[in-house]
C-alpha cells in the first residue's frame, strides 16, 4: 500500500503546544491565564510572517555551509526594542550586515548567507526573575515581547498583549527588510562610498584600502559589461532569526502548510535555543524537536559533551544536513580547553552540523562604573582561537554569531577607534548586552575574513 506522504509528519507525542506539559524555564507566569489564552488564539489566527519555501531554501543553503562551501553571517541586536523600530535603525542594520557580507565574499570567495537577529528578537533569558528597585521587588525586564523596560512595577508585569504587538512589529520590520533587499541598496555596491577613515590608524589599513579598491573595480566591471546582471545583484537574500524563548509566541505561529510534511515556525526563517533553556527534558527542547526550520543551539558553560550529543540527536534524529547550527560561546579563556573535545565527539557521531562561533556571550564584563561591556580584542581572541582549533581538528568553522548594530553606539570597548571605558556613557543604548557598533562591525568582518583565509585557503 502506498504510504501517506503526511505520515512522516507525525512526531511521536508532539504538537506545537506539547511543550506546555514539560518544565518551563524563562517564561514568566502571566497574571491572567484567560487573557493569555485569548491573545494566544488571536496570534494563531494571524497570517504567517515568512513562508515554508523560504525556510526550506535557507536549510538547503545551510547544508552547503555544513559542507564547507559557503559561510553564514548571523548578527543583530541582543534585544530588539519595539520603540526602536524605525527606518534609520533598520536601514543601518541591513547596511552594515550587507557591507560585512561583501567584505567576507570578496575575501573568502564563497557565498555568504545573511541572517539577522531581527524581526522577532524580543525575548530575553534572565538570571533572576525579580530585581529590587527603591526597596520594592519588581519583575526583571525580559524583553519587549514580555514586559516593559522602565523599572516600574506595572510596566514590568508580563503582558500578553505584547505577543500581538511583537507580531505586528516583526511584520513591519520584515516588510521594510523585504523592500530594502529588493532594490534599496544600489549604492552599497559602491564601496568607495564606505566610510573607512576611522581605520586610518589601524595596522591593517593598507590591506583594507586595497580590498575596497578591488571591490569597487569588480562592481564597475560588472556594471559595464552587463547592467542587467547588476540589477540582479541588487536583490539580496536576507533571512531572519530569533531565540525562540517565549514559546507562546513561537508555537502560535507554528503550523502545517499544504502539501508538505512537518510543522514550520512561520515567525522566522531560523530560530535558536538558548544556553539556559536547552535541558533535555524541558519545554524548549520539546518544542524544538517538532519544527522543520533550521535551528541554532547555543553551547557554553555549563554543559557536557554527552548532553550536547543527546540534544543534537533529539533535534535532528534523521541527521539532516543544514538543520543544526551549533553555536559555541565558551569565552576566550575556556575555548581552548572545551572546543576540541566537542568537535571530535560531534564528528564521531557523524552529525552534519554547521559550526558557528559566538564570541560575544562568553566575554562580557562590568566596568567599575557598572557598564556591561565587551572588549573588541577579547571578541577577536575567541574568533581567532575558534578558527585555529577548527583548523587543527580538520573541521570547518562556517559561521559567526555577533551582537552588533549599524548605529554609532558606544557599548564595546576597543577597536580601531580606540573606545575606552570612559567613553561608554556617550551613546550606550542597548536594552540588554553590549553590541559592536558600525565601525567595529566592519573592522571585525575584515578580521574574520583574514582568519578564515588562514584556515581554509
Ligand atoms: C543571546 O544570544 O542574546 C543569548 C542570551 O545567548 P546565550 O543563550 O548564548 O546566553
Ligand atoms: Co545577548
Amino acid at each position: 500500500m502506498k504510504q501517506d506522504p503526511m505520515e512522516d509528519t507525525i512526531i511521536k507525542g508532539w504538537t506545537p503546544t506539547s511543550w506546555k506539559d514539560k518544565p518551563v524555564k524563562q517564561i514568566p507566569e502571566y497574571p491572567d491565564p484567560e487573557i493569555l489564552n485569548r491573545k494566544f488564539q488571536q496570534l494563531k489566527g494571524l497570517p504567517p510572517l515568512v513562508t515554508s519555501w523560504e525556510i526550506d531554501a535557507l536549510k538547503e543553503k545551510l547544508s552547503r555551509v555544513a559542507q564547507g562551501k559557503s559561510f553564514l553571517l548571523q548578527g543583530g541586536d541582543c534585544a530588539e526594542s519595539f520603540d526602536a523600530i524605525s527606518s534609520p535603525k533598520i536601514v543601518n542594520m541591513v547596511k552594515v550586515l550587507l557591507q560585512m557580507s561583501f567584505i567576507l565574499i570578496h575575501e573568502m570567495g564563497v557565498p555568504v548567507l545573511r541572517l539577522g537577529r531581527i524581526a522577532g528578537q524580543y525575548a530575553k533569558p534572565r538570571s533572576n526573575d525579580f530585581e529590587t528597585v527603591d526597596g520594592k521587588e519588581i519583575h526583571n525586564y525580559r524583553g519587549d515581547l514580555i514586559n516593559g523596560f522602565k523599572s516600574e512595577s506595572e510596566i514590568r508585569m508580563p503582558d500578553p498583549e505584547r505577543l500581538i504587538e511583537g507580531y505586528h512589529k516583526a511584520g513591519l520590520t520584515l516588510n521594510f527588510l523585504r523592500a530594502l533587499s529588493e532594490e534599496g541598496f544600489a549604492d552599497l555596491h559602491h564601496p568607495e562610498q564606505w566610510e573607512l577613515d576611522f581605520m586610518r590608524n589601524n595596522e591593517y589599513y593598507k590591506e583594507y584600502e586595497e580590498m575596497v579598491t578591488s571591490i569597487t573595480k569588480a562592481v564597475r566591471f560588472v556594471e559595464a559589461i552587463s547592467p542587467d546582471t547588476f540589477s540582479n545583484l541588487q536583490k539580496v537574500d536576507f533571512y531572519t532569526s530569533h531565540e525562540a524563548l517565549n514559546l507562546y509566541y513561537d508555537s502560535a505561529q507554528t503550523r502545517k502548510v499544504p502539501r508538505k510534511p512537518g510543522f514550520y515556525n512561520l515567525s522566522a526563517h531560523m530560530v535558536w535555543i538558548g544556553n539556559r533553556t536547552r535541558d533535555l527534558d524541558g519545554a524548549h527542547v520539546e518544542y524544538f524537536r517538532g519544527i522543520t526550520n533550521p535551528v541554532g543551539i547555543k553551547i557554553g558553560p555549563p554543559y557536557t559533551i554527552d548532553e550536547t550529543l543527546k540534544l543534537i540527536e533529539k533535534l535532528n534524529p534523521s541527521h539532516e544536513s543544514g538543520k543544526i547550527v551549533l553555536i559555541t560561546r565558551f569565552g576566550k579563556d575556556k575555548i581552548e580547553k572545551e572546543l576540541p573535545g566537542l568537535i571530535q565527539a560531534v564528528r564521531r557521531e557523524g552529525f552534519p552540523v554547521v559550526w558557528s562561533s559566538d564570541p560575544m556571550h562568553g566575554n562580557t564584563f562590568n566596568t567599575d562604573d557598572d557598564f556591561k561591556t565587551r572588549n573588541f580584542d577579547h571578541i577577536l581572541d575567541e574568533i581567532r582561537s575558534a578558527f585555529a582549533i577548527h583548523r587543527s581538528e580538520g573541521s570547518y568553522l562556517g559561521a559567526v554569531h555577533l551582537e552588533m548594530t549599524g548605529d554609532n553606539v558606544t557599548e564595546c570597548v576597543g577597536g580601531a577607534q580606540g573606545l575606552n571605558e570612559k567613553g561608554l556613557s556617550k551613546n550606550y543604548e542597548t536594552f540588554c548586552d553590549p553590541r559592536l557598533n558600525y565601525e567595529q562591525s566592519l573592522e571585525m568582518a575584515f578580521l574574520i575574513a583574514r582568519e578564515w583565509k588562514k584556515s581554509y585557503i
